[in-house]
């Protein structure tokens, strides 16, 4: 079978170009125990969420092979891989539509990440960005972390993806895997491997962080999603504002109105932008009305964490429901591939 036909719309005009709902997402996370913050929710998160309304197939993994090169204890890579399972159930990835699934429930990957591997170009993988950091750092790295694009390249080709929803950063990702995709059909003259696109999520879904650059762990500038209300108190306080007195007009084009303006619809983003211009406004009002915002925001998703937290087996079954769901897609692509490049015993 091969995975690039998989569309069936009898008299349809546009029966050759797949739509949006034939259409195969697949992301993927690397479990690595950090706490979700709002740069991840509003610039991927939420965006990746939302896919599950418009396309048929989303595929969502945990990708705890990836986070072999740097977690070496078997007791945190198994809490870490929970909690990304529940960042995303809790945030709305709902186990029905999307397919959630533990990246290593199928080693059939790592198969595909040797056939790929035995066709991608040293020169590639040199020129990746991941392993010309490390090495221009004079790092002593692991095969594993130069390898790394392959068994991605593998992730995304094993499902016949179609889109990778992915940051700026991993793009050269997606291209690589493409390319290796390209490859492995010329070389055994198939088509067992679809082309992926890379989805860029929208970038100026940025959020700053508390210090005004781009919200990120390494600035230490985080607003997190699921802390309690004192530690987002913290934060929201720790907002840096200039020092315009508070019966002075305020400057809106500033850190705190563009954290604020993310819980806000456009009518009261007005109302409040108009209130800063005129002055009387005070800094620290705003902050206070933003913590309030900012835990209703987040609090159903907070209850629907803490209710799933307490529900280990289920979070266990829709993982292993996820990967049953995966390995249908799997297998057809895996045999194309082995049948093509003449593994196993020869197809009757
Ligand atoms: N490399 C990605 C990251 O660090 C995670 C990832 C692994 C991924 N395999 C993938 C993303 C396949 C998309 C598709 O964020």
């Amino acid at each position: 079978m091969s995975s690039q036909s998989d569309s069936n719309h009898d008299g349809d005009p546009d029966a050759a170009k797949p739509r949006k709902r034939d259409l195969r997402v697949l992301s993927g996370t690397k479990p690595t125990g950090e706490h979700l913050h709002l740069g991840n929710y509003f610039g991927a998160l939420r965006q990746f969420v939302e896919l599950q309304e418009e396309h048929d197939t989303v595929l969502y993994f945990i990708a705890d092979y990836h986070s072999m090169t740097t977690v070496r204890n078997a007791a945190e890579r198994r809490h870490n891989t929970r909690m990304v399972a529940l960042d995303y159930l809790a945030a709305g990835l709902d186990p029905d539509r999307a397919i959630l699934f533990r990246q290593s429930d199928l080693p059939e990957v790592t198969e595909l990440t040797w056939i790929l591997t035995s066709i991608v170009p040293m020169g590639m993988l040199e020129r990746a960005h991941a392993y010309k950091a490390a090495t221009e750092k004079g790092e002593d790295i692991e095969h594993g972390l130069f390898t790394y694009p392959v068994l991605m390249a593998a992730d995304i080709l094993l499902y016949g993806s179609h889109r990778v929803p992915v940051g700026r950063d991993q793009k050269q990702h997606i291209e690589m895997a493409r390319d290796m995709a390209q490859r492995f059909n010329r070389l055994y003259e198939c088509d067992a491997l679809v082309l992926p696109e890379p989805y860029i999520l929208d970038a100026t879904a940025t959020v700053v962080g508390t210090d005004g650059r781009k919200m990120s762990k390494s600035y230490g500038n985080t607003i997190s999603m699921f802390a309690a209300r004192g530690a987002l108190k913290k934060s929201v306080m720790g907002i840096v504002t200039d020092s315009t007195p508070v019966e002075d007009p305020k400057d809106t084009q500033q850190t705190l109105f563009e954290i604020w303006s993310l819980f806000a619809s456009v009518p009261e983003r007005e109302e409040m932008f108009a209130r800063a211009a005129a002055g009387g406004l005070g800094y620290g009002d705003i902050k206070k009305e933003l913590l309030t915002r900012l835990m209703d925001y987040f609090e159903p998703m907070r209850a629907r964490r803490a209710e799933l937290e307490k529900k280990p087996d289920e979070i266990e079954a829709i993982l292993r429901s996820g990967a049953e769901r995966a390995r249908l897609l799997a297998r057809p692509v895996l045999e194309a591939c082995r049948a093509a490049a003449g593994l196993g015993a020869a197809p009757r």
